[in-house]
């Protein structure tokens, strides 16, 4: 990954932030981004800044134009950005369910579409769908609903981007301790087993995007 350049959406958050700590040993160099500035400046990791909100299509194409400017080229992009929300779809408000399918399924569409027009040959896209994307889940099933399109997206997207020897990474990890489903939009989580660390689900996926991998199915991480 030495001299790499990493643009990583979501660096604030639990899997953001692993990845882009593993992606920096590794030697590259990186773009952070996320909503909250004072989150962004607070990391102790290398690396340009810059705080949008994703849900604007013209802040997609700003992330990707700000790493451009930054590193002269874009080899990665890395979407760690998403929300979760809980409790039956008869409770849930029209304002969670905008949000969930905004972050969770138009911002990786409109980065994927930001960054295909900056990335070289050869580049990697990263999408970390869950493994909900395999099987939905009662009290989750707007989230679920979000995470699918995403894989779906995915699925399709790599064989659009083959053409370019681009690959496309659909992540799928089981449920990973970063505090997410202690911050939902709204409801409340269900009782959860333990989850995976957060450094070993990045680790896999920073694996993954320095390897061969061309998908990362739940079974990746077991
Ligand atoms: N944790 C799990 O169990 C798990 C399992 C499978 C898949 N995933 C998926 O993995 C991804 C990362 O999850 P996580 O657990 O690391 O969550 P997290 O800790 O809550 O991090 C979420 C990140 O998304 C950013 N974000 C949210 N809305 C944004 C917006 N509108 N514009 C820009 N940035 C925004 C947050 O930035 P700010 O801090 O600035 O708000 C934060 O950096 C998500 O897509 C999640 O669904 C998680």
């Amino acid at each position: 990954m030495n001299g790499q350049s990493v643009l990583i959406a979501g660096a604030t958050g639990g899997l953001g932030c692993a990845i882009a700590r593993n992606l920096a040993a590794r030697g590259a160099t990186l773009t952070l981004v996320s909503r909250q500035a004072d989150k962004l400046e607070a990391l102790d990791i290398p690396g340009d800044r810059i705080a949008l909100d994703l849900r604007d299509p013209a802040a997609c194409q700003q992330a990707v134009d700000f790493a451009l400017g930054q590193t002269g080229k874009l080899d990665v992009l890395v979407n760690a950005v998403g929300v979760v929300a809980f409790g039956p779809v008869d409770e849930l408000s029209v304002d969670a369910l905008e949000e969930l399918f905004m972050v969770n399924t138009f911002v990786p569409v409109l980065l994927a579409k930001a960054a295909l027009g900056a990335m070289a040959d050869g580049g990697v896209i990263v999408n970390i769908s869950g493994v909900i994307a395999e099987q939905n889940l009662p009290g989750m099933a707007a989230y679920g609903a979000s995470k699918s399109a995403t894989r779906s997206f995915d699925e399709a997207l790599t064989r659009e981007a083959r053409r370019r020897k681009i690959r496309v990474i659909d992540a799928r990890p089981p449920h990973t301790e970063t505090g997410l489903a202690t911050r939902p939009v709204e409801g409340e989580a269900p009782k959860m087993g333990e989850g995976l660390a957060p450094d070993a689900v990045a680790g896999i996926i920073c694996d993954a995007i320095a390897g061969t991998a061309k998908d990362l199915p739940s079974s990746a991480f077991s």
